[in-house]
């Protein structure tokens, strides 16, 4: 098995990586990380504990708060595209226990005691790393992998024309990770999971014919970013977070990772976080893999047969 932590801003695909987390035998979710990001702070929490619950492992993994903004700037969110995150999904109030210590410390702390052996899956704004990274010199070498969602491979943004949200967000913080020396695994935005990880109506029928109360859930969480794919042309619901866990438990599912130069922009007018990928011509050397292409239906076929499941592994 995979023994990985989890670092979320949870809402919509978020959720469905943390069942990737939580339900595939595979892997051994140690913790869920926190941090700002999709949605306000408290329902990123909530988002993520109504996960736990449905995936039947309430209590059972810890979820730590981590940073509440970015490294230097003010937190922007994408309410807009996800609502509550959640379908308005909600839960008694006496499931919703956190652990008292802080997400950064846990991080540094859970790298420090099992050196080289836990991955991490960062599928938000990359400030909970950069500060684990500040904190401790240690942690880029105590950390096996990092599997990051964010970027595009030299395509489109999806807050602004150049830059994808989790690096606009805290575009410091994720020059900061790019320039650390991590073991790093890219899943862009564009083209990546644009082109290979939507779920057009066909799929998201077979989902919802599945009727469990996993794919209710899935669903649920994903009816308001599918409201707002289509009004802005995208045919279906995306997936770069559960990708993201994906690519680290399944690596089969991974057919092409390319080494690239990455780095990220902190300084343009209109280029606030967009993410610079030079391959090798530039004369860079190499910092990360880019997933470029997955197996799309297999990914598919592997939610499907999470979701499927009426008792829990
Ligand atoms: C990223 O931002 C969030 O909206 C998604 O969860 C994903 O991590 C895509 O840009
Ligand atoms: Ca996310």
């Amino acid at each position: 098995t995979t023994p990985l932590i989890i670092d979320t801003d949870t809402a919509q695909d978020d959720c469905v990586a943390l069942l990737v987390g939580l339900l595939d035998p595979e892997a051994d979710l140690r913790a869920i990380t926190m941090v700002a990001g999709n949605v306000g702070f408290e329902q990123q929490v909530r988002n993520a504990l109504l996960t736990l619950n449905v995936a039947g492992r309430l209590g059972e993994v810890p979820v730590h708060l981590g940073c509440r903004r970015p490294l230097v700037r003010e937190w922007v969110s994408a309410e807009n595209v996800h609502g509550d995150g959640s379908g308005g999904l909600d839960m008694d109030r006496e499931g919703l226990a956190v652990e008292s210590e802080h997400a950064v410390d846990a991080l540094v702390r859970m790298a420090a005691e099992n050196p080289g052996e836990l991955s991490i899956v960062a599928i938000g704004p990359l400030t909970n790393i950069a500060m684990a990274l500040a904190k401790d010199p240690a942690f880029v070498d105590n950390v096996k992998a990092l599997y990051v969602m964010g970027g595009s491979n030299n395509g489109r943004g999806n807050i602004t024309a150049a830059a994808e949200f989790n690096f606009y967000v805290d575009p410091e913080a994720a020059k900061s990770v790019f320039a650390a020396g991590f073991d790093v695994t890219v899943v862009p935005w564009d083209p990546l999971t644009l082109r290979q990880a939507v779920f057009g109506q066909e799929r998201l029928d077979r989902i919802a014919a599945l009727g469990t109360p996993l794919s209710s859930f899935f669903t649920r969480v994903c009816s308001a970013t599918l409201e707002f794919d289509r009004k802005v042309g995208i045919d279906g619901t995306t997936h770069p977070d559960s990708l993201t866990a994906a690519a680290l438990i399944r690596p089969e599912l991974v057919r092409r990772a390319t080494p690239y130069h990455v780095d990220v922009e902190t300084a343009g007018e209109l280029t606030r976080g967009y993410s610079a990928m030079s391959w090798g011509v530039h004369g860079l050397e190499a910092n990360a893999r880019v997933v470029e292409e997955i197996d799309s239906e297999g990914f598919f076929e592997y939610l499907v047969s999470l979701l499927s499941l009426r008792t829990v592994p």
